[in-house]
């Protein structure tokens, strides 16, 4: 059990849980009408995942294990850096398309929960996207807080928004 439970915490528990969104969103996309909005909101979720999954990286990394894998999975992080900034910012245009097309689809009608969670998001990510590029002209405490802290929020959001 101690074993398991260790094994566990080195792979970090967020590793799983963005996994598991992958799957059901993939679940849910597959199993609806997929027309090229959906496909264009798709490959946004992806690519958030994909620079999300640095938070599962740190978080291990930050975990109770050896020197030597804190140090090779740091540097397994640092070689993975310049791209963040390019999925990233992927991730956002993609999102610009998928809400382009959703609204010249379905109009703008604010009693539609799936816009209205849709919109958050949006907003979200493109704050989301700025700090990213002000953490990475002049990092501070701060501006580390509040884009990890963005992070998260839109980790809920996109939830709501693809659940419901
Ligand atoms: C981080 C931002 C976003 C992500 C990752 C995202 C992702 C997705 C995904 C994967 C779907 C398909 C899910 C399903 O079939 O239930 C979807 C559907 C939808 N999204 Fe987004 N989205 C985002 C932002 C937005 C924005 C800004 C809007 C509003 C303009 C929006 C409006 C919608 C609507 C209305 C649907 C339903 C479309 C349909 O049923 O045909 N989304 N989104
Ligand atoms: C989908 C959008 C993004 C997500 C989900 C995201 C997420 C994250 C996460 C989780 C971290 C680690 C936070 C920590 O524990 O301190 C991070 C670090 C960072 N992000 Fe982003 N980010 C996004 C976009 C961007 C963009 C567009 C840039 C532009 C340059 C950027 C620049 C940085 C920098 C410089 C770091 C510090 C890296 C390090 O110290 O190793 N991010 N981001």
């Amino acid at each position: 059990m101690e074993n398991m439970r260790k094994k566990v915490n080195i792979l970090s528990k967020w590793f799983f849980i963005n996994l598991g969104v992958l799957l059901f969103a993939l679940w849910k996309i597959s199993t609806g009408h997929v027309g090229i909005h959906i496909l264009f909101g798709a490959f946004g979720l992806f690519f958030f995942l994909y620079n999300w999954t640095r938070h599962a990286v740190f978080s291990t990394i930050r975990s109770n294990i050896s020197r030597k894998r804190k140090i090779k999975y740091a540097n397994l992080s640092k070689k993975v850096l310049p791209i963040h900034k390019y999925t990233g910012s992927a991730a956002l245009i993609f999102i610009i398309v998928h809400a382009s097309l959703v609204l010249s689809l379905f109009g703008f009608e604010l009693t539609n929960f799936k816009l209205l969670s849709g919109l958050l998001a949006g907003i979200t990510l493109l704050l989301l996207v700025i700090t990213g590029w002000i953490r990475w002209l002049k990092t501070t405490y701060t501006i580390r807080v509040i884009h990890l802290s963005l992070g998260f929020t839109l980790f809920a959001l996109v939830l709501l928004h693809i659940i419901f």
